[in-house]
């Protein structure tokens, strides 16, 4: 902590090797460490700075995903940083509680620099969700769960692409914070999982396999309003969820992806992922467990807007070849907004194949899934959201941050592959 009071992190951009299996020490890049990076936490209204050092031989940045920050701080394409320099984005937390993540951004290069390992949760705190009882306890209740797909080659890691998988990469298993075949011990009936989806390409449908249901209590961008009861919750590639699950004494309850029906068609299941699953995460319960205290009813005023007094509609076409037909050109700014102003924002799937749509800078509310209100997973602020082939969400956004016609904000897919293809449009605020 500076002075002024300012939160100081360091985090430095490092190749190195990692076991993830006995032995067998596979080249990887991290943050600090050789693989993934610390989580950073920090409260609302606190002013933070990042010191970030680039070790990497290639040009890198650092995005802050989710994070509402001056254009000039969001570690975008256009502010990357070279081997061996340095930067430090600083802002002001000024957002509800939420688990956001950092990871690299550079043009063209995205999916590489996440595969091998560049990124890390970004926790934010408030007040009032401080107060509410939930399960809080860093590590012990309340997980982080980082989640990622991988594949090896002997020691390396083979990022290689098949050829019918147009989505991008897809691994052949999942790792957990780094780890092959987690597993947590846990002591508490309730446990929270802060689920990020950190896989370049793959979307996961979070269950238990004894067809338990658990509580959705938060999305990308903070809580709820109240605790959703669910058994099946998607995420695709950067977004995230907190859910609550209840254990039982002695046993082990597996969280597992499964396949999802209504992913794509029979081709898209069969060699874009929609057709897997995998075994994520057991949690092995203690023989006792301490009492947790029942969710509260109510969790958090929802601050993003309801698009009421939206003063322009916008429309995004999402396919491969680009964002309403223009792949990103680095020169362009594609969209132009007005500071402080409610817009609505209808995004379209009109491709053969799935595609998620990110926003930088903003939470956001999806007003309408195919013209019908969303689902209870979609009901909380959002910066990411999956498109099946053929679906339309319609979004309402507020962009009150300070303007800058110079430097402007991304919006994507996030599967990685196809926003290095160039699935991504620039907006600036005015
Ligand atoms: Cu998670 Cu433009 O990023
Ligand atoms: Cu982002
Ligand atoms: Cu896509």
């Amino acid at each position: 902590v500076e002075k002024d009071g300012t939160r100081v992190f360091d985090l430095r951009m490092r190749a190195g090797r990692t076991e993830f299996r006995d032995g067998r020490w596979t080249p990887t890049w991290g943050f600090d460490g050789t693989y993934l990076g610390p989580t950073l936490r920090a409260e609302r209204g606190e002013k933070v700075r990042v010191r970030i050092r680039n070790g990497l031989d290639e040009a890198s940045t650092v995005h802050w995903h989710g994070m509402h920050l001056p254009a000039r701080m969001d570690g975008g394409p256009h502010t990357t940083i070279r081997p061996g320099a340095a930067r430090s984005p600083h802002w002001t937390v000024a957002q509800p509680a939420a688990t956001l993540w950092y990871h690299p951004h550079p043009h063209g290069a995205t999916e590489r620099h996440v595969q091998r390992g560049l990124a890390g949760m970004f926790i934010l705190d408030d007040g009032r969700t401080a107060a509410l009882a939930l399960p809080k306890r860093y590590g012990v209740d309340d997980l982080p769960v980082v989640v990622q797909d991988v594949r090896f080659d002997g020691d390396r890691f083979d990022h290689g692409r098949r050829i019918m998988q147009n989505v991008g990469f897809l691994g052949d298993r999942t790792m957990v914070n780094g780890t092959l075949s987690p597993y947590r011990e846990v002591a508490d009936e309730l446990v929270r999982l802060r689920l990020l989806n950190a896989s370049t390409a793959r979307t996961y449908s979070f269950g238990f396999p004894d067809g338990r249901d658990f509580s959705l209590i938060g999305t990308d961008g903070g809580l709820l309003e109240r605790p959703a009861p669910m058994e099946r919750l998607r995420l695709s590639p950067g977004e995230r969820a907190e859910i609550v699950v209840r254990v039982r004494p002695g046993e082990r309850a597996v969280l597992r992806s499964f396949p999802q029906d209504d992913y794509g068609d029979a081709w898209q299941r069969r060699f874009g992922g929609g057709d897997d699953s995998f075994d994520v995460l057991e949690l092995r319960a203690a023989e006792r467990l301490r009492p947790s205290p029942a969710l509260p009813a109510r969790l958090a005023e929802q601050e993003t807007p309801d698009g009421g007094g939206a003063v322009r509609a916008r429309h995004f076409d999402l396919r491969r070849s680009g964002i309403n037909g223009r792949p990103m050109a680095m020169d362009r700014i594609d969209e132009t907004v007005t500071r402080g102003a409610t817009e609505t924002w209808t995004v379209r799937n009109a491709d053969g194949m799935p595609h998620n749509f990110h926003v930088h800078d903003v939470q956001f509310r999806v007003l309408e899934v195919n013209g019908a209100p969303p689902p209870a997973a979609l009901r909380g602020p959002k910066d990411t959201v999956f498109l099946a082939s053929g679906t339309t969400m319609k979004l309402a956004l507020r962009f009150d941050g300070p303007a800058d016609p110079t430097t402007p904000y991304m919006y994507h897919c996030h599967l990685l592959y196809h926003e290095d293809e160039g699935m991504m449009g620039q907006f600036a605020v005015v």
